[in-house]
């Protein structure tokens, strides 16, 4: 089944790690959740970032992610992980993992029927005695602005060609179906030619949403933090991060 968001991330590869800055504190949190000499499942890894953490202390990682592009990074960056293209809505590796971990917002990216079927397939590779982490943004909605003019996010130096370039976002919220449409360009900073291009769009979720998800997918939360210094979460909180564990 095509997916607009993973055609995003085969185009942003390149400048998907500038992109994205300093990660402490979330990288700590994980830190301090994932027991040292268990087995990982990173759900959608991505270039690699936390799976090269992930593996300072577990017996070892497996991350699946559904973009090539992206997958090559983290292969360069993590030889000693295991990385395997898959599709988190709908996968079958047909083994079990201690700890089972969709990070960063990329649930988001998914339908309400999509997120469904994946929370599903984590549970369902997650041991009994395992534990589900799932991390997404906590946005209150009322916020969002129906469209938002192109500005510029970032500027950075592209380390292959030494060219200065800008990183420009716009974005549309389609509030009744809670639905955030994000426009994304590089251009060299000099020139103004635009480099790469794309869009992704990520689905908010409210709090009630999340846990009846998880709730259907037979996940039990045991904690909810706010915050990846583990807050216990609540309104305002900047992300909603669970921990859960398989009920069977
Ligand atoms: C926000 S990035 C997070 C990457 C990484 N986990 C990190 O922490 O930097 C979202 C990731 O989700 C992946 N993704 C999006 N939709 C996917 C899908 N249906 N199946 C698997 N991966 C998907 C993208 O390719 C991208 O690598």
């Amino acid at each position: 089944m095509p997916d607009g968001n993973v055609e995003f991330y085969d185009k942003c590869a390149d400048f998907y790690d500038v992109l994205h800055g300093e990660r402490h504190e979330e990288f700590d949190f994980y830190r301090h959740y994932v027991p040292a000499s268990s087995h990982v499942l990173e759900i959608a890894c991505g270039s690699g970032t936390l799976t090269d953490v992930l593996l300072e202390t577990a017996a070892s990682v497996t991350g699946i992610d559904a973009s090539v592009a992206m997958l090559d990074r983290a292969r360069q960056r993590v030889p000693g992980a295991r990385f395997i293209k898959a599709d988190m809505r709908s996968f079958d590796l047909g083994m079990q993992f201690d700890t089972v971990l969709c990070p960063f917002n990329s649930l988001m990216h998914l339908s309400p029927h999509d997120s469904l079927t994946a929370l599903s397939a984590f549970a369902a590779h997650c041991t009994d005695a395992g534990q589900v982490i799932i991390d997404v943004s906590n946005v209150d909605d009322r916020f969002l602005s129906p469209s938002t003019p192109e500005q510029i996010i970032s500027r950075f130096s592209d380390v292959p060609s030494g060219r200065n370039l800008c990183g420009w976002e716009r974005s549309e919220y389609d509030r009744p179906n809670r639905l955030l449409s994000v426009h994304w360009r590089v251009e060299d900073a000099e020139t103004g030619e635009t480099v790469a291009a794309s869009s992704y769009t990520q689905r908010i979720l409210s709090s009630g949403e999340l846990d009846r998800l998880l709730e259907s997918a037979g996940l039990r939360p045991v904690d909810k933090f706010g915050t990846y210094g583990r807050t216990p979460f609540g309104p305002g909180c900047p992300r909603q991060l669970f921990v859960a564990q398989p009920l069977r």
